[in-house]
């Protein structure tokens, strides 16, 4: 079904790098992306859950019922292959509490520096959620292989994209910059399935 007017979408989360993501991944779709910053104020969440499934239930549970739109939450992390499975669920926070994106990196490459290229095989992955004022909610995941390179590479997007090259390419996510990153990402396939069942059921 088409949609005449545009919707209003709360997107739950903080992290700039994602924010913009998202934005870029939604824009042209009759969609008014709202964020934090168009809130007095906002929920702060505790991301305590043990799989991404339930932490972006909670999130996006969490901001709905706080913003009273539809909102559109996500959890995601880096899966590598030969620290079995890590960080997982735990990216954001692999180095400590309060990490820094390049400590989590320098964390990886460390515990990585005595394994083989044919061995450092990973993917991004990411659950997306849409909730709905009323309680009734979509899920959907998206996937991205790779490898994780020596040395990070890079300066646009977030995370461990400086580590990361994707299948099919010679450069790591942040030397091939946010619309090739679009085209590809865990998160962009995610949104893209949500958006298939967005416009059939808000319109
Ligand atoms: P969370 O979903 O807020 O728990 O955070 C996910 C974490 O996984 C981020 O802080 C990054 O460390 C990592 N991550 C998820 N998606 C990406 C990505 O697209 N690029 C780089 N790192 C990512």
């Amino acid at each position: 079904m088409k949609r005449d007017k545009y919707i209003e979408i709360a997107i739950a989360s903080r992290n700039k790098g994602k924010i913009r993501e998202i934005k870029s991944i939604l824009s042209g779709k009759n969609i008014k992306r709202l964020t934090y910053l168009d809130f007095k104020s906002w929920p702060e969440i505790e991301e305590s859950g043990s799989s991404y499934e339930e932490n972006a239930l909670k999130k996006a549970k969490i901001v709905a019922n706080f913003t009273k739109k539809p909102t559109l939450a996500e959890d995601s992390g880096l899966e590598i292959d030969y620290l079995g499975g890590d960080p997982g669920v735990k990216s954001a926070r692999y180095a400590g509490e309060n990490s820094t994106d390049l400590e989590n990196i320098k964390k990886v490459l460390n515990l990585m520096k005595n394994c083989p290229f044919e061995g450092r095989t990973a993917r991004f992955r990411c659950v997306a959620v849409l909730y709905l004022p009323n309680g009734k909610f979509f899920m959907s995941q998206g996937k991205c292989e790779g490898k994780i390179d020596y040395s990070p590479h890079g300066e646009s997007g977030f995370g461990y994209d400086p580590i990361f090259v994707p299948e099919g390419h010679s450069y790591t996510m942040a030397q091939i910059g946010i619309e090739e990153k679009n085209k590809i990402s865990h998160r962009a396939k995610a949104l893209k399935k949500i958006w298939r069942i967005v416009n059939i059921d808000i319109s």
